[in-house]
C-alpha cells in the first residue's frame, strides 16, 4: 500500500509545486535618492514607482529610498556604478566629480533665463547629446527632471555681493559652483545634502544655495535668519540607470519601463514649478526666517558679480558647449 500512496503524493506534491515554481521572482529596481519626498524629485520617484508597478504587471517591483537613507551624494553614484542600485536621479551638478565635467554648464550662474529656454536644452539635442556622455561610465541617462531656481540663505541679509564676504556657504561638489561663491568673495565648502542641516545650527556653515522645495523639506529656514529669493542659477536632475542591468532587462519590460518613465517624466515636471512656490509660501508662513525680493538693482549687480564664472569655467566646462547653451537659450554670457 505505502509503495502506491507514496510515488502519489510526490505526484501531487509536484503538480502542486508547479505553479508557485512558474511564478517568477519580481525583478528589484532601487531607486534611491537624497531628499524628501514630498519634493518634485520625491513625487516624481513615487510617481513613477506607481505605473512602472501597474504597467509590467507585477514583473517590476521599485523600492524607493528617500532622504539618503541608503547613500549620500557620492556614494550613490558608485552604489549604481556597481549595481547595489539601479536608478538615481542625481542633482546635474554631481556628475562633474564622476568625470562627465561638461554637466557642471547647468550650474553656471544666470544660465537659463527662464524655464522654456532651460526645456529647449534639455528636451533637445544638447541635453541628450550630454547624456549620451554617461554611457562610458556605465550608466544610461533616461530623462531630465526639474527641479527649480536657486535661492540664497544665511544668517545676514543677502542683498549685495558685498554682503557675501567671508561667508562659509554649502556648495554641492562642482567647480562651476565653487567659482560662484569665490566671485562673490564667500567661502565655499563641498558638503553632502544631508548635512546641511546641522551643518547651519552648529555654524559649520552660514548658509547656502538651494531650490525653495529642498529648503523647506530640509527645515533649512528654520536655522537661518535670511532668505534671498535671487533665483541666480539652476538644479535638476538626470534620471540615470546601470546600464549593464537596463540592457539586460527583457525587452517588453524595458518598453514598459520607457513610458512609465516618460510619463512620470511629464508629471515631475509638471508639478515642479508649484512645489517651489508652495515651499515658498510655507516657510513665510513658519515666519522664522526674512525674506528679501530683490530690486532689480540688485539683480543687476548680482548678474554682474557672478557672470565672469561663465568665462573663468569656460576651460574646463567646455567653450563650445557654453556657447552652444547660448544659442539655444538666447542669452549671451555677457
Ligand atoms: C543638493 O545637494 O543640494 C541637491 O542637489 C539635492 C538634490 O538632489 O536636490
Amino acid at each position: 500500500m505505502r509503495s502506491f500512496v507514496l510515488p502519489i503524493l510526490g505526484a501531487v506534491g509536484i503538480l502542486a509545486a508547479t505553479p508557485v515554481m512558474a511564478q517568477q521572482a519580481p525583478i528589484v529596481i532601487k531607486f534611491s535618492h537624497v531628499v524628501a519626498t514630498e519634493t518634485p524629485k520625491g513625487k516624481g520617484a513615487e510617481k513613477f514607482k506607481e505605473l512602472a508597478e501597474a504597467r509590467t504587471g507585477g514583473k517590476v517591483k521599485v523600492e524607493v529610498y528617500p532622504n539618503s537613507q541608503l547613500y549620500k551624494d557620492k556614494e550613490e553614484l558608485e552604489a549604481l556604478q556597481l549595481g547595489a542600485v539601479q536608478m538615481l536621479a542625481p542633482s546635474l551638478a554631481k556628475f562633474g566629480p564622476l568625470g562627465v565635467k561638461e554637466f557642471e554648464v547647468f550650474d553656471l550662474p544666470y544660465i537659463f533665463p527662464n524655464k522654456e529656454s532651460l526645456t529647449k536644452v534639455t528636451q533637445g539635442p544638447l541635453g541628450q547629446g550630454l547624456l549620451k556622455k554617461l554611457e562610458p561610465k556605465g550608466i544610461i541617462g533616461l530623462a531630465y527632471w526639474d527641479n527649480g531656481f536657486k535661492i540664497m540663505s544665511a544668517n545676514r541679509p543677502l542683498k549685495t555681493p558685498e554682503d557675501f564676504k567671508g561667508l562659509k556657504m554649502r556648495i554641492q561638489s562642482s567647480k562651476v559652483l565653487e567659482a560662484q561663491f569665490r566671485a562673490l568673495g564667500a567661502l565655499p565648502q563641498v558638503m553632502a545634502f544631508s548635512e546641511v542641516y546641522q551643518a547651519m545650527q552648529t555654524g559649520v556653515v552660514d548658509g547656502s544655495e538651494n531650490t525653495p522645495s529642498n529648503m523647506y523639506t530640509q527645515k533649512h529656514h528654520e536655522v537661518q535668519k535670511n532668505i534671498t529669493l535671487s533665483d541666480h542659477g539652476y538644479i535638476g536632475y538626470a534620471v540615470i540607470v546601470n546600464k549593464k542591468f537596463w540592457e539586460g532587462l527583457p525587452a517588453d519590460v524595458r518598453t514598459a519601463l520607457d513610458g512609465a518613465m516618460k510619463d512620470a517624466t511629464t508629471y515631475a515636471n509638471q508639478i515642479a514649478q508649484k512645489e517651489n512656490d508652495d515651499a515658498v509660501t510655507a516657510m513665510k508662513a513658519a515666519g522664522k526666517s526674512e525674506f528679501h525680493t530683490m530690486t532689480d538693482a540688485e539683480r543687476a549687480a548680482w548678474r554682474k558679480a557672478m557672470l565672469p564664472v561663465h568665462d573663468d569655467m569656460a576651460s574646463r566646462v567646455g567653450k563650445d558647449l557654453i556657447q552652444a547653451f547660448y544659442k539655444e537659450t538666447g542669452v549671451a554670457g555677457n
